[in-house]
């Protein structure tokens, strides 16, 4: 660390992230409201403390979000910082080896200096807080040298969706030119990257009903249609022998891409032993003709993120369910719509389900893809920042998840996305034992004033 602020304040920077964590602002369960408040205003707190102009706690229809700006000369370049202060549920809570939201940092393999162990502490607290320290710091330090807004939302993890409608009501204030996101991974500590792309979603919710009542499962069982086995072969047809996916249309409007493009895809170091040993798994899965990296970054999916139904109690208990559920997932690639994609879903599943059974198809929140572009001016300034503070020219990537409010931003503020992340796809994302290195907690901070500093440059 060269930056002698930094120095002086890593502690403190520390002490701060960990604060922040304490606070349960699980977006997801409306238990938690309070949390979400008290993570909204310690997030604003800290931005005036720094010398952020305009703060404010906007209020919407679901959580708040927050923003504040410095604007030290308009004819520099705006830059808008977007990130959330909403996490993920922590359940189930028995996996986690310290509680939650009490942070503690413990080494791991991939974090020889220690990480810090906390819901949210990577996705999105420890990232968007790099932004608020690295701000605190050019402030102190006199050196920033663009103009910038923060937006912090807190309803990200639940598809955001208030903020569509704040952007849209808040154009003039949101006007930028860029924005810069730290919500996404490098390849590894020693390689930096930079997504240029995410994944868009269509998120289902199914229920099918077989008898008006859960029944004896001697007495009907074999002459009444069991609502979980007709879902669990409902579920398992989605896909051939081939892994391709079945719904048909699926795949009509996915871009393919030129051998070149995966080529360049291809280029990014990728250990295929270590990512089945860091999994426990023996075996990859997916579609036919595409590997890890295609899988994930360029390929739509269909995942089943839940099911239940029926007895799920201690013992055994004989009984045909009346009623089964699952929640399904699809990742969608460019040029995939949400809206096409949850439709032809909604009409298969409803054309494959047998006639003893009725099936009722909830959507719920969506999102499109994004490619950003890799040769703006913007790009190039988060390019040469990393490379100053790697060491290395960072290689772009494709984001396997999903940050549905990017599309909203380029279609609805005409904004283009940097995402300069800094977490690692292994840091325990939505999962136990999230973390965050302290490698790349400062790392961030070092890093995003040097971003500040080529962009000015443009
Ligand atoms: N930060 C993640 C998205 C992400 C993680 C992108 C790692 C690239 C690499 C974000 O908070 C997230 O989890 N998004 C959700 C979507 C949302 C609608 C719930 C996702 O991807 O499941
Ligand atoms: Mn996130
Ligand atoms: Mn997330």
């Amino acid at each position: 660390m060269q930056n002698q602020y930094l120095n002086e304040n890593k502690d403190r920077f520390l002490t701060e992230l960990f604060e922040l964590l304490r606070i349960p602002s699980i977006s997801a369960d409306s238990a938690y409201k309070k949390d979400i408040i008290s993570a909204a205003q310690y997030i604003s707190e800290k931005l005036t403390k720094a010398g952020a102009d305009k703060v404010e706690i906007c209020e919407t229809a679901g959580n708040p979000i927050v923003y504040g700006e410095k604007i030290i000369d308009p004819s520099l370049p705006t830059v808008l910082v977007y990130g959330h202060y909403d996490v993920q549920p922590a359940v189930p809570l028995e996996l986690w080896d310290t509680p939650p939201f009490e942070p503690t940092i413990r080494k791991t393999s991939v974090h020889p200096d220690g990480a810090i162990f906390a819901r949210g502490a990577c996705d999105d607290k420890g990232q968007v807080y790099m932004h608020v320290k690295a701000f605190e710091m050019m402030m102190a330090t006199q050196t920033l040298s663009c103009n910038v807004k923060f937006m912090i939302e807190g309803e990200e993890e639940v598809g955001s969706t208030n903020l569509g409608p704040f952007c849209i009501a808040n154009k003039e204030r949101l006007k930028a030119d860029v924005v810069l996101i730290s919500d996404t991974s490098i390849i590894g500590n020693d390689s930096p990257s930079i997504d240029c792309g995410l994944r868009g979603l269509s998120y289902v919710e199914v229920e099918v009903t077989g008898p008006n009542r859960d029944l004896h499962s001697g007495v009907y069982g074999g002459a009444v249609a069991n609502p979980i086995n007709i879902l669990a072969k409902m579920i398992a047809s989605m896909h051939d022998g081939n892994n391709h996916i079945t719904i048909p249309g699926f795949y009509d409007a996915v871009q393919e891409l030129s051998m070149a493009e995966r080529d360049a895809l291809n280029e990014a170091p990728f250990d295929l032993e270590a990512y089945k040993k860091d999994l426990a798994i023996n075996d990859i899965w997916g579609e036919q003709g595409y590997n890890v990296l295609e899988r994930t970054g360029i390929r739509p999916t269909l995942d089943c993120n839940g099911i239940w139904g029926g007895y799920i109690g201690e013992g055994a208990k004989t009984v045909l369910p009346s009623k089964a559920f699952a929640k399904i997932s699809m990742r969608l690639v460019p040029n995939q719509v949400s809206h096409d994609i949850t439709e032809l879903f909604q009409k298969h599943f409803e054309s494959i389900a047998p006639a003893g059974v009725k099936v009722v198809v909830k959507p719920h929140h969506g999102g499109e893809p994004v490619v950003t572009p890799i040769d703006s001016p913007a790009y190039l300034a988060a390019e040469k920042a990393m490379e100053t503070t790697f060491g290395k020219k960072p290689i772009p990537t494709r984001g396997g998840g999903s940050i549905p409010i990017v599309a909203l931003f380029e279609r609805e503020l005409g904004l283009k996305s940097v995402l300069m992340g800094f977490g690692l796809d292994s840091d325990a994302l939505h999962s136990p034992n999230e973390h965050y290195g302290l490698f790349n907690y400062y790392k961030g901070i070092e890093t995003i004033p040097f971003f500040y500093k080529y962009f000015a440059q443009k």
